[in-house]
């Protein structure tokens, strides 16, 4: 028979243990920071990642231990989240496609089809106004974001050619869990299915799915183009990170080793931003020479089609991410 006694006494242990990981290290105790992620070392991310390790253990003498999980080896996508409200890991730079379920939806405003020309562009919004106020959103939610990482623009992927929008009819196309990549793809007339990116290779290898988008550091680390026979590089969208934390553990760090950890973050980002366009090129000049995938670059006339079908989600996604949003940003980066 369950003895509830026990099972209070169980969860009061529980709820002790997951308070006690949130709390603030006290006197010289040291602190710990477990990093989480989903991809693979070698990525913008993972080597940010690896940055911001060594810079704030060195800054502040070894107090601060930085844990990386990298792979999701500790978590998956949505588990992720939920262990950083939990305690249960202390930072992690999930994609701004994965706000959502935190009851953030805004930041899916990045993943508005064709609506950065490029990373100045990018920047415009991650430095600006509209990037810190969305940054902002997340303080009520118990979580405090840090900085913008950036990965790239993405590439299409399938096992038929993905050239102009009527090739997509039909095809199951693998997605982050963004309601904007889903109109996006139900625009195209494919069939968008949510699967956690450590899910993604082997979705493709057994046929659960037909295609993917994804950037080229993320689509070559996973070996993906080993399972993708054709490519496009239409560079529709971008992928890119909050770096975020747990809001009560971080207040909680002594100010001046926070101060330090403040900076490390600062000089992180600055390399993670620098690498990840090079990163990129490098990976899609490394399955072009794979040979394993078709590549196609998409043609100026290619580019005008995908825009008409795909701009339209911008307004008919309005209400998600807010239309006010969307003509501040619009503003910043001069769209009419
Ligand atoms: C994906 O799920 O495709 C990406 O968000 C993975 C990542 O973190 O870059």
């Amino acid at each position: 028979m369950l003895d509830f006694r026990n099972v209070a006494i169980a969860t009061g242990v529980a709820a002790t243990l997951a308070l006690w990981s949130v709390l603030p290290a006290t006197a010289q105790d040291q602190i710990t920071i477990k990093f989480s992620h989903v991809v693979a070392p070698d990525t913008p991310k993972g080597k940010g990642a690896e940055r911001f390790k060594e810079l704030a253990e060195k800054y502040t003498d070894g107090r601060v231990k930085v844990e990386i999980y990298p792979n999701s080896q500790l978590y998956k996508d949505k588990e992720e989240l939920e262990a950083l409200q939990m305690g249960a890991v202390q930072m992690l730079a999930p994609s701004l496609a994965k706000f959502g379920p935190l009851g953030v939806p805004e930041f899916e405003l990045f993943d508005l089809p064709m609506l950065f020309k490029d990373r100045a562009d990018l920047r415009k919004i991650t430095e600006g106004d509209v990037g810190q106020n969305l940054m902002s959103k997340l303080d009520a939610k118990g979580i405090k974001g840090l900085a913008y990482w950036d990965n790239g623009f993405k590439i299409m992927t399938a096992n038929s050619p993905v050239v102009t929008p009527d090739d997509f009819l039909g095809l199951k196309m693998r997605i982050q869990s963004s309601k904007i990549l889903e109109a996006q793809f139900e625009a195209l007339g494919a069939v968008p299915q949510v699967m956690a990116f450590s899910e993604v290779y082997q979705g493709l290898q057994t046929g659960v799915v037909d295609g993917t988008e994804n950037t080229p550091s993320n689509t070559y680390t996973q070996r993906v183009n080993e399972v993708q026979k054709y490519a496009t590089v239409s560079n529709h969208g971008y992928i890119g990170y909050a770096v975020i934390v747990n809001k009560a553990f971080w207040e909680g760090i002594p100010d001046d080793v926070r101060g330090e950890l403040d900076k490390a973050m600062a000089e992180a980002t600055i390399y993670a931003n620098d690498i990840a366009e090079n990163e990129n090129a490098t990976a899609l000049q490394a399955m072009r020479d794979a040979g394993t995938t078709q590549f196609h670059d998409m043609t100026e006339d290619e580019r005008a089609e995908w825009f008409e079908v795909l701009q339209p989600v911008h307004e008919k996604m309005s209400n998600r991410i807010g239309a006010d949003l969307i003509k501040q940003t619009y503003s910043a980066l001069g769209i009419e």
